[in-house]
């Protein structure tokens, strides 16, 4: 199965660029969970935010964000690394990343580029080999990003899933897409 064609882009991460130059990408704190809600936008997350940082302190996931010197957080993603669906995540050669998003103000300049390349570095030196996650069939600005970084369609998914939100009602959310893959180097 093949995505949509991209358009050529420009190169990435270059260090000209000041934005890139300044940020630092860190692993989240637990006092960085509120600010991951970007003033409410996601307050609808936070205990899926909170879960998945607990999953860090067994060392099962981490929760990367991307800083910006006086400004603050304006990028995060997750890696799982062991989930119980191990198609996803296995622990040992296959993670899985989800909740990337770059705060709109700062996208289309780099930054989530560098935060995928530097998450794809990171997981092999930790051993891992493979790297999935799922998009959505409407996101065109995303598969595009995936697909010029060699991300590659496993199976198309229907996208569902359900969380408990902040006030602990259960949200089901259905977002028809793909399951993409990549070998990493
Ligand atoms: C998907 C997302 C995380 C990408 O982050 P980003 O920082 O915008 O990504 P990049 O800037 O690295 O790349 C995006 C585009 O900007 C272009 N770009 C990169 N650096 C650039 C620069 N210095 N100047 C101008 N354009 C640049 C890239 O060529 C790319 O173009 P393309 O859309 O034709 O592929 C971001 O769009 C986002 O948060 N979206 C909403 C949440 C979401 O959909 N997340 C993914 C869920 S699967």
């Amino acid at each position: 199965m093949k995505l949509p064609p991209i358009n050529p882009s420009s190169d990435l991460g270059s260090p000209q660029n000041p934005l890139l130059a300044g940020m630092r990408i860190r692993q989240a704190v637990e006092a960085d969970l509120r600010e991951m809600e970007w003033e409410g936008s996601y307050k609808r997350y936070r205990r899926v935010y909170q879960e998945v940082f607990e999953r860090t302190l067994e060392g099962h996931a981490v929760m990367w964000v991307v800083e910006l010197p006086s400004f603050g957080l304006i990028g995060q993603a997750f890696v799982q690394f062991k989930m119980h669906d191990s198609s996803s995540a296995n622990g040992t050669t296959r993670a899985y990343l989800h909740s990337f998003r770059v705060r709109p103000a700062m996208q289309s300049q780099g930054v989530g580029t560098a935060l995928m390349n530097f998450i794809e570095a990171d997981l092999v030196k930790r051993g891992f080999r493979e790297l999935t996650l799922n998009v959505a069939e409407d996101n065109s600005g995303a598969i595009r990003l995936y697909q010029r970084l060699g991300y590659r369609v496993l199976k198309r998914i229907p996208g569902r899933w359900s969380y408990f939100d902040e006030n602990g009602k259960l949200q089901h959310v259905a977002e028809p897409g793909f399951r993409l893959i990549k070998t990493l180097a």
